[in-house]
């Protein structure tokens, strides 16, 4: 008698998972891998480049072989002034994003358009490259897609280096490497959910912003604010980076340690930085024996707060 019952519950058990696998392998109602870039996935991918996580390009995650974001005034070829442009710089040596080794990531229509007008195919990374983002059509749809102007119009890194002022450069994909490091994720989301969440954190992210993108870095956990888009909410560098070197200097309450390291020794004009004079004196602040608290630091151009800094102004 019991016997005939587990042979009852195993045919039943069978049903079930049969059926769900039939249902998941058959009826799927999207296919991932066909998601068509968003105009935030393309800018994302070349910003970042190739990888932000742990890998053998940048084993200590330090923001090497990574793309520029840079915004041209000038034409490099004629100098003259031109529209502003924004256009991602890869050195020669720079892994590029794995959409342009594999252009049947970039979606349909933009593969097309990236590969025929763009010519991302001659992109090569001995001898880098520039890109942007054109507007096209294609079967009378309209795409953004990849322009190689290394290829298109013969600007190459070192051109357009000579004439990009340094306020323009934006090392965000450096900083997205800090970000991964400094295991920001423990506390932050990248990920505003479809709740009362977008509210207050802004829209949640679509299928085609993450197009070649790695690390994804959504977060599961939030002791602070969701990211996705804090360089609308608030886009002062300067509070940016007294809340960097110290929290506490802007929100009394933080439980957001200090990241005042990413300085590194020196500051802006070179001079060493002396942290333990800055600490001694924040302390006095604290406790009520001193007005103000300490300056903090202007960091230096190629400190890594810089490059935290740069990836979170480009969080729009
Ligand atoms: C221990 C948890 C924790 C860690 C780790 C942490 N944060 Fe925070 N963060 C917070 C909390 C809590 C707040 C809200 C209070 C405040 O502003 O300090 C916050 C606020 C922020 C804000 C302001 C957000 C807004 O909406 O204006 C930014 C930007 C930020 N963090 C970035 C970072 C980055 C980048 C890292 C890694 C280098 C990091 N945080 C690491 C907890 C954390």
């Amino acid at each position: 008698m019991a016997f005939r019952e587990y042979k009852i519950g195993a045919r039943m058990f069978a049903v079930c998972l049969g059926g769900s696998m039939t249902i998941t392998l058959l009826f799927p109602s999207i296919t991932l891998a066909l998601a068509t870039s968003s105009d935030v996935g393309l800018d994302k991918s070349f910003y970042a480049g190739h990888e932000t996580g742990f890998n053998l390009e940048d084993p200590f995650l330090l923001g090497w072989n990574k793309p520029l974001k840079v915004t041209l005034r000038v034409d490099p070829k004629t100098q003259q002034p031109m529209e502003l442009k924004t256009v991602y710089v890869y050195q020669p040596g720079t892994s590029f994003p794995a959409s342009i080794l594999h252009p049947r990531i970039f979606g349909k229509g933009i593969q097309e358009l990236s590969e025929g007008q763009g010519k991302v195919g001659e992109a090569r990374r001995e001898s880098g490259a520039v890109f942007t983002l054109a507007k096209g059509t294609f079967q009378g749809a309209e795409y953004s897609y990849v322009d190689n102007l290394t290829a298109t119009r013969g600007w190459t890194p070192a051109e357009v280096m000579l004439v990009a002022k340094d306020e323009d450069v934006l090392h965000a994909g450096a900083g997205k490497t800090m970000f991964v490091r400094e295991g920001c994720w423990w506390c932050h989301t990248m990920l505003p959910e479809e709740t009362q969440d977008w509210q207050v954190f802004g829209a949640p992210p679509m299928l085609g912003d993450f197009n070649a993108e790695s690390p994804t870095a959504f977060g599961s956990d939030r002791k602070g604010p969701d990211l996705l888009h804090v360089g609308s909410r608030n886009s002062s560098r300067e509070w940016m980076m007294l809340h960097f070197f110290n929290p506490r200097l802007v929100q009394p309450h933080s439980i957001m340690p200090r990241f005042d390291y990413l300085w590194g020794e020196k500051d802006a004009n070179g001079q060493k930085i002396d942290f333990d004079k800055w600490r001694a004196e924040y302390i006095e602040y604290r406790d009520g024996k001193r007005v103000n608290p300490p300056e903090v630091p202007a960091y230096g151009k190629d400190s890594e707060i810089r490059y935290l800094i740069d990836w979170i102004m480009s969080l729009k």
